[in-house]
């Protein structure tokens, strides 16, 4: 087992990374403090592993709390059914709050456990790539809104990260995929050595190979709680962690949540962001098409929606977190591994990348 810290003073907390972890009972005791813990996962992942870890668990009382499947649940409604089985079971503040699940399941358990009577302790134990790589590291909660994706939410650190790539066995190639694409995002925004490594490992991680997962999975978790441990609440470098994200959370938005999984909507907004940066000059022609590949190889698109247009785009964008006093910042690449937050950019380079032919440029580089 590989073990990794968050460092955020008394708010610190550890990632464990290996297999079989779900079944190490000490891992999660040392980090429970009362009798109650409440296991919030989905229909999907609940016949796959609640069992497992319930059984993990047996010492405590445990109330398993199982939501509907996917992005178009992650919302007010699907919330409260948190609070209505919290309350129900008469979860006191001394609770534990276990995430058991992707992305969607680690951000609405986080925020209920920042939110049920006035907070509770959680631990995250994704079961996604997507979410072993980011969304359970950083302390990031939240849901969608109709008009914003991510929109309503808290910063809340979980007590401990327990990522036991064994769960990964199950999950869908698609899905593995878009985990790829914020493996990804790191080579480019802060580890260009990271990147090389991709080049060689991609079809040894996309084939599930053990050692190379853990070491993707290790290598974004540390680039990650560098970035989280020293800008925890996002008030400067923590937004180089959204490159592509501005883009692709237009097309989550437009095209209707969970139609384009997050992972896919990143790597065409990513591509989008390096087109940007290719056209103020920052990146070169190559560079921009090295990365290009790699999304592809990934079994990611770099074609965003044919039906979006750029007011489609600049509708959504408009409400990103990144809009500061009307302005919207984008993160772009001056070089690879090198990420700058910027409002800084003429309005018509940002057009000519929304109207850029995308799919002429995949065909070329699938071709080559
Ligand atoms: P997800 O949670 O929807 O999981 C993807 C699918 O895989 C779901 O159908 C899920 O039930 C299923 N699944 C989960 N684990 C499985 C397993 N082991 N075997 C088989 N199926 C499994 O999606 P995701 O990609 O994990 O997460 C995307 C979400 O994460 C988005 O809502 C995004 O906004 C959020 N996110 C948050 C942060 C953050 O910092 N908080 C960062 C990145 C993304
Ligand atoms: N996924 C972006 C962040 O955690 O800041």
């Amino acid at each position: 087992m590989q073990s990794l810290q968050v460092d955020l003073g008394e708010r610190s907390y550890p990632i464990y990374i290996g297999r079989g972890l779900l079944g190490q009972a000490q891992l999660f005791e040392r980090h429970i403090a009362g009798r109650q813990i409440a296991i919030v996962t989905n229909d999907t992942v609940a016949p796959l592993y609640l069992e497992a870890l319930c059984h993990t668990l047996a010492k405590y009382s445990i109330t398993p709390i199982i939501l509907p499947d996917g992005e178009a649940f992650k919302n007010w409604e699907t919330l409260q059914l948190i609070f209505d089985a919290l309350l129900a079971a008469r979860h006191d503040r001394r609770t534990t709050v276990i995430a058991l699940g992707g992305g969607v399941i680690g951000d609405m358990a986080g925020f209920a456990s920042a939110c049920y009577q006035r907070g509770v302790d959680f631990i995250q134990v994704p079961t996604t790539l997507l979410s072993q790589v980011d969304s359970s590291v950083g302390g990031k909660t939240g849901i969608n809104h109709p008009l914003g994706k991510n929109m309503v939410g808290a910063f809340y650190q979980p007590k401990a990260v327990v990522i036991d790539t064994d769960s990964l066995r199950t999950l869908p190639s698609r899905e593995l995929s878009a985990g790829l694409a914020e493996v990804i995002k790191y080579g480019l925004i802060c580890d260009a050595p990271f990147l090389g490594w991709l080049e060689s490992n991609v079809d040894a991680l996309r084939a599930l190979d053990d050692a190379a997962l853990r070491h993707a999975i290790e290598r974004s978790c540390a680039a990650k709680a560098r970035v989280v441990g020293s800008d925890e609440r996002e008030s400067g470098l923590r937004a180089i962690l959204n490159l592509g994200h501005t883009f692709g959370h237009a097309i989550e938005t437009h095209m209707g949540y969970g139609v384009w999984l997050h992972g896919e909507a990143v790597a065409a907004g990513t591509a989008m962001a390096l087109e940007m940066s290719r056209r103020l000059g920052w990146i070169a022609e190559a560079e921009r098409n090295r990365a290009l590949r790699l999304f592809i190889r990934a079994g990611l698109p770099i074609v965003p929606p044919v039906e979006m247009t750029p007011e489609h785009f600049l509708g959504h964008m408009a409400v990103d977190k990144k809009v500061l006093d009307g302005q919207l910042r984008l993160v772009l690449l001056r070089s690879v591994g090198d990420a700058v937050v910027t409002a800084d950019y003429p309005a018509a380079v940002l057009q000519e990348t929304l109207v850029a032919n995308y799919q002429a440029l995949f065909e070329q580089l699938r071709s080559q």
